[in-house]
């Protein structure tokens, strides 16, 4: 089962994320990143910059990008990444891959699932979940086992992601992604939700059953997870009591700070 710890803000979320990756740079300052964009991370991008860590080592992998956007678009989740994460972490920029930033589409995601095998594999995954139960842009029915490949948007998706844009016409219908098997072979989950509209797909993604119809399930497969979630994202949690309880009585190894 994952480690489900409900929190009362993003602000406190973002403290436990940063938390767990700064354990993780300690005993592996190049240590491998998942990263992933959207508002869900944010609070951990900001606390892990409080934290004034040498990240100069840390090598990065994007879960997704649109496909089809002008080079430097501002939305590009390349554009994103390096506002969001690489300048205020002070990353270093040539450690850092986002899907199709190099060589031709067709070729993208084999060349990338190579380049995650070249690192060592990706420590620890940050991730959030849309609406429709994607984690990176795994959208319901992708395949359990999948790995990064272009993929075809949801509608719900686009309309989710139109604020980011003039008007969802501008939204691109196709991206790629890392695939659900990418993402089981990180050593680490760490899945964000936060605020209501999140909390039914929570739910089923911790305890529902595992389908490719709600692709966040799959997180149920893997032996290390970690989901952090505000009350209102909780709110549909059968076992929230039992999570709580297994939060404040861990054991002392077992805490980050
Ligand atoms: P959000 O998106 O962080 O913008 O809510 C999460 C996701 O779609 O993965």
């Amino acid at each position: 089962m994952a480690e489900v710890v409900i929190v009362e803000s993003e602000a406190q979320a973002g403290e436990i994320a940063s938390a767990l990756i700064a354990r993780l740079v300690h005993s592996k300052p190049n240590a491998v990143l998942g990263l992933a964009t959207g508002s869900t991370p944010l609070s951990t991008w900001k606390a892990l910059a409080a934290r004034n860590l040498d990240l100069s080592k840390v090598r990065g992998f994007a879960l997704d990008e649109y496909v089809g956007l002008p080079p430097g678009h501002p939305e590009s989740y390349r554009a994103v990444i390096d506002r969001e994460v690489v300048i205020p972490l002070h990353l270093t920029p040539e450690f850092i891959r986002v899907p199709a930033d190099s060589g031709p589409l067709e070729f993208a995601g084999e060349e990338y699932e190579n380049a995650i095998v070249d690192a060592g594999g990706i420590d620890l995954q940050i991730l959030g979940i849309g609406v429709t139960g994607h984690i990176g842009f795994n959208e319901p029915g992708s395949s359990l086992a999948s790995l990064t490949r272009v993929k075809t948007l949801t509608d719900q998706t686009r309309r989710d992601n139109a604020r980011f844009f003039n008007s969802i016409d501008e939204v691109p219908t196709h991206c790629i992604t890392q695939g659900l098997g990418t993402i089981l072979r990180a050593k680490h989950l760490v899945l964000l939700a936060f605020g209501s509209a999140k909390a039914e797909t929570l739910a089923k993604a911790v305890e529902g059953p595992v389908t490719a119809s709600l692709p966040a399930s799959v997180i149920q497969l893997h032996p290390n997870v970690t989901v952090i979630t505000d009350e209102a994202a909780a709110a549909r949690l059968q076992f929230a009591d039992y999570y709580r309880a297994a939060w404040n009585s861990r054991l002392e190894w077992e805490k980050a700070d």
